[in-house]
């Protein structure tokens, strides 16, 4: 059997009283682990081949321990911390990246976003909704939602509360890992499996989904929907907004390219390219009838957004005696503040 694996992790989570998984924390996902270390973990675990979560027992996480020593420092010493788990404990190998089929398999993936190992839209993320189950968050860790009263009500008959913070399928990238260099203002505003560039600042109405990010240095203050990317030394104003295509029948692929501004409470439906910049409160979609001006402001063309799709240095404007939006060259490509970003 070839020892080449797509992605291999070892995770602690936690399962309801079904044992039924509701999440996995993998400290250290590797992706395209070295031959020797799949060649150890293939042997102890019995694994054959595919996509597999195996659940592993605090002494087999010993015994992998001690034969990965002299293979893999770091690993070696995550199983040895994992051996005395009182939680769960899983092995996610995955062969090729295919669409998911498990909970841990699914868990695994959203890391190695996280962790940037894999951008945006490099992973199969197929299939990935039913495998998330809808979890209470809470300051006791995961909750299954069948149990949650009961644990409710156990946490106040000994005097404590239990805080749900939030109920959804994806839970806070922060509780899972801080990528080095970012500021995260409201660490809820971050679902786990966004990438989040060095040099990145997500601020109190910055919003970051699943699949999405930045590629860093950037500013945050609005919406980056599930599949969006952000790119290097780009802006995005207080409560803009970026067009998903999760729902709502949006079809094309939105990113931000290069030196963008998107201005406040501005939004686009189109993808921009490199040092575009869009007027605060505009929409820009790809069917908005957007009137071309030359360097005299006369009209050259009209045009339809899609049509400006992933072109550089444009100014898009709502002429605010007229109403019709307007595009224009963009001469004044915005510089991001260094002070504001220089201190991540
Ligand atoms: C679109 C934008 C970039 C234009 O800024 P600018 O390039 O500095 O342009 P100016 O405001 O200097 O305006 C240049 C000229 O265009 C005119 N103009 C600007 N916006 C206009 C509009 N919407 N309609 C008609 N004319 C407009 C100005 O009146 C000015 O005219 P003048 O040459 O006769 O004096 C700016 O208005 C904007 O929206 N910036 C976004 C800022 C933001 O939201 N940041 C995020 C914060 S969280």
């Amino acid at each position: 059997m070839s020892n080449t694996l797509f992605s291999l992790a070892f995770g602690v989570g936690t399962q309801n009283r079904q044992s039924t998984w509701l999440e996995v924390f993998y400290a250290q996902p590797l992706l395209n682990p070295n031959a020797e270390l799949v060649a150890k973990v293939t042997e102890k675990l019995g694994y054959r081949g595919g996509n597999q979560a195996i659940a592993l027992t605090n002494q087999q996480a010993g015994e992998l321990a001690s034969a990965l020593k002299g293979i893999d420092a770091v690993q070696a010493a995550l199983l040895t911390r994992l051996a005395e788990s009182a939680k769960p404990l899983v092995a996610t190998l995955l062969a090729e990246d295919a669409a998911l089929t498990s909970t841990p398999e699914a868990y695994l993936k959203l890391h190695l976003l996280s962790h940037r190992l894999v951008k945006p839209h490099g992973l199969n993320l197929t299939g990935i909704f039913p495998l998330l189950p809808n979890v209470a968050w809470t300051s006791q860790g995961a909750v299954d939602l069948v149990e949650l009263p009961e644990r409710q009500l156990e946490a106040r008959l000994k005097g404590d509360l239990l805080e749900v913070f939030s109920v959804d399928k994806f839970p806070k990238m922060t509780d899972y890992v801080v990528p080095t260099g970012v500021r995260i203002a409201d660490s809820a505003r971050v679902r786990l499996g966004a990438y989040i560039g060095e040099g990145t600042t997500v601020m109190h109405e910055g919003f970051v989904n699943f699949n999405a990010g930045t590629a860093g240095p950037g500013m945050i203050e609005g919406r980056v929907s599930a599949g969006v990317f952000v790119g290097k030394g780009s802006d995005l104003g207080g409560g803009c907004s970026t067009m998903g295509t999760l729902s709502g029948g949006g079809n094309i692929v939105i990113s931000v390219g290069e030196g963008c501004l998107i201005g406040a409470n501005a939004g686009i439906g189109i993808p921009l390219g490199d040092r575009n910049i869009v007027e605060a409160g505009l929409y820009v979609t790809a069917g908005t009838k957007i009137a071309l001006l030359d360097d005299q402001n006369n009209l050259v063309k009209v045009v339809k957004g899609r049509d400006l799709a992933g072109q550089t240095d444009l100014l898009f404007r709502r002429n605010s005696q007229s109403g019709a939006v307007e595009c224009k060259t963009n001469k004044s490509a915005i510089e991001l503040n260094e002070a504001l970003h220089a201190h991540n």
